[in-house]
């Protein structure tokens, strides 16, 4: 059961301000939301993401689904309902990391367009990049570099996104990286080239 809102007193003019701690780092947070088919590329784009923005002297935490879903988010299954729940509480967390001035990377399926909505109102416009991984389910399967899709095949996974459990193509995202068409390093550089200017402190102060 929620607790009542009324008996909840949430404290926000005693705390240092998020601008102090951008100060601090030298940059502006931000959330890059990162979304696709499982095998689209998304993982591996926000490893190789971190580290160019740490070697360009950047403060980031990636959130991935596999890692998230061992830890905070364990008692979550693939469900409608479950799915909402991780993204509500990935997209508080990655928030979290924002309003610290640091740079959170998520990497999480985010089927369906509901969900994306959810994950951009908890983060707000101004702190959001929001990031599509475009690869065809059949382009996923023949990757498969978790055995999944093979396993979903054989009856072995349930809800498996795009065969028992819907993804949607997406209404707005801020980038597209065609996984397909588009090699590796040539996404990475737009997707680096988004991310500092979404970064950037100066773009924060010039709001
Ligand atoms: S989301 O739909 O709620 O955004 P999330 O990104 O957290 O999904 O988790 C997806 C990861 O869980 C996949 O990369 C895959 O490794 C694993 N997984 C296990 N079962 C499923 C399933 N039924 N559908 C999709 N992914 C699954």
């Amino acid at each position: 059961m929620s607790t009542n809102p009324d008996h909840l007193y949430p404290v926000f003019d005693r705390m240092l301000p998020r601008s102090a701690k951008e100060e601090l780092l030298g940059q502006s947070g931000a959330v890059i939301w990162m979304y696709g088919l499982s095998g689209s590329g998304k993982s591996t784009l926000a490893n190789l993401l971190e580290r160019r923005l740490h070697e360009q002297g950047r403060l980031v935490k990636v959130l991935d689904g596999d890692n998230i879903r061992t830890g905070l988010n364990r008692n979550l299954g693939f469900s409608d309902e479950d799915r909402l729940e991780n993204i509500r509480r990935v997209a508080e967390v990655a928030k979290l990391f924002a309003d610290c001035g640091i740079i959170a990377i998520t990497s999480f399926i985010t089927p369906r367009n509901d969900l994306r909505r959810l994950a951009r109102e908890v983060i707000g416009d101004r702190d959001l990049l929001e990031v599509y991984v475009k690869a065809s389910f059949e382009t996923c399967a023949a990757r498969d570099p978790k055995g999944l899709y093979a396993k979903a095949a054989a009856g072995e996974v349930k809800q498996f996104t795009g065969k028992d459990s819907a993804f949607e193509e997406p209404e707005s995202p801020d980038l597209i990286l065609d996984t397909e068409t588009e090699s590796e390093a040539e996404c990475l550089e737009g997707l680096l080239a988004a991310a500092l200017e979404k970064t950037k402190i100066e773009y924060r102060a010039a709001l």
